[in-house]
């Protein structure tokens, strides 16, 4: 077997056909067609003298072979990944790109953070990607973009992450409701209200899960919605009470839209982190965006301290 003969190509092909588990999916990506993704997989098989893939029921299956050849091309993209980064790096910080992913709740602050980012690097390309906690799992288990901003990295040996800000978590009301203005409301009287809960897969609805779970108690779920925005507007409506990030709800409880709740155990102070996977080479771009955010962080930390 002469591997010389594969192409960059067919290596491209048969990573992404791994990757996406899909030949039809593969060729989506890829803008091909399905046809030309089977025959570049087949070419490379032939070179390797093995089945690279298989057909069991509905699924395809990496052979062993094709793990082997699909760990290596992980390798050669990744490195070639980094090439390019390096490259771009002796063009200076101001030519490179940026992808970010972060979680739905985060939108209520760093694309602003982003934006005063740009206005000092106007040659970096970005894109930034919105979705809740399991979507910007699977992008950062892709390796779809260098920086992912979530409020609970998994605990995972393969990602670093470094906390930048505090994300405090609390119980909202509409004005009115009968908790309103009482104090030190425990957990179970909170339990009996309507719960406006997030969708499953969002990390906001796991904290909140977990912070009924520690007294045993289990939230009354009256509707579940995908977006934070509908949520308030359901709270403001008195449909129900929820826990949402206190960054989502400040202008609502600034203009007495929605009220806090003093439950005790609440807030729950957790952070939002900067997370990539271990290994990945950081380009200067999202290496200079995570310094940015951990500034930018110290100094609206500061401000509302007064310090
Ligand atoms: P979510 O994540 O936007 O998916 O709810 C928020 C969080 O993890 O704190």
């Amino acid at each position: 077997m002469s591997l010389h003969h594969a192409t960059l190509r067919q290596l491209k092909v048969f990573d992404t056909l791994a990757i996406h588990g899909s030949v039809v999916r593969a060729a989506e990506v890829l803008h091909l067609t399905p046809p030309a993704v089977s025959i570049q997989v087949k070419q490379l098989a032939e070179t390797v003298g093995q089945p690279l893939v298989e057909q069991i029921g509905k699924r395809l299956h990496l052979t062993a072979h094709g793990r082997v050849v699909a760990r290596a091309c992980r390798d050669i993209f990744g490195r070639i990944e980094s090439l390019g980064q390096e490259l771009a790096a002796l063009h200076g910080l101001e030519s490179g790109s940026l992808s970010v992913a972060i979680i739905t709740t985060a939108s209520y602050f760093v694309p602003r953070l982003l934006g005063d980012f740009c206005e000092d690097h106007p040659g970096i390309a970005v894109a930034m990607h919105v979705g809740n906690r399991e979507t910007v799992l699977e992008r950062m288990e892709r390796n779809e973009d260098d920086l992912y901003i979530l409020g609970q990295p998994p605990d995972s040996a393969q990602i670093t992450a470094a906390p930048f800000a505090p994300n405090l978590l609390i119980a909202v009301a509409a004005p009115g409701h009968a908790l309103a203005g009482e104090a030190r409301i425990s957990p179970k009287r909170l339990a009996r209200e309507p719960f406006i809960a997030r969708e499953l897969g969002s990390g906001t609805r796991r904290a909140a899960e977990e912070f009924y779970a520690e007294s045993g108690l289990v939230p009354s779920i009256r509707m579940e919605l995908g977006s934070n925005e509908a949520i308030k507007q359901s709270i403001a409506g008195h449909l129900g009470i929820s826990i949402l990030s206190e960054s989502t709800v400040r202008g609502e409880l600034a203009s007495g839209e929605l009220v806090r709740l003093d439950v005790e155990g609440l807030p729950l102070r957790r952070q939002w982190y900067a997370a990539c996977p271990k290994n990945k080479m950081l380009s200067p771009a999202a290496k200079a965006f995570r310094a940015y955010l951990e500034s930018r962080a110290q100094v609206e930390t500061r401000s509302a301290n007064g310090t």
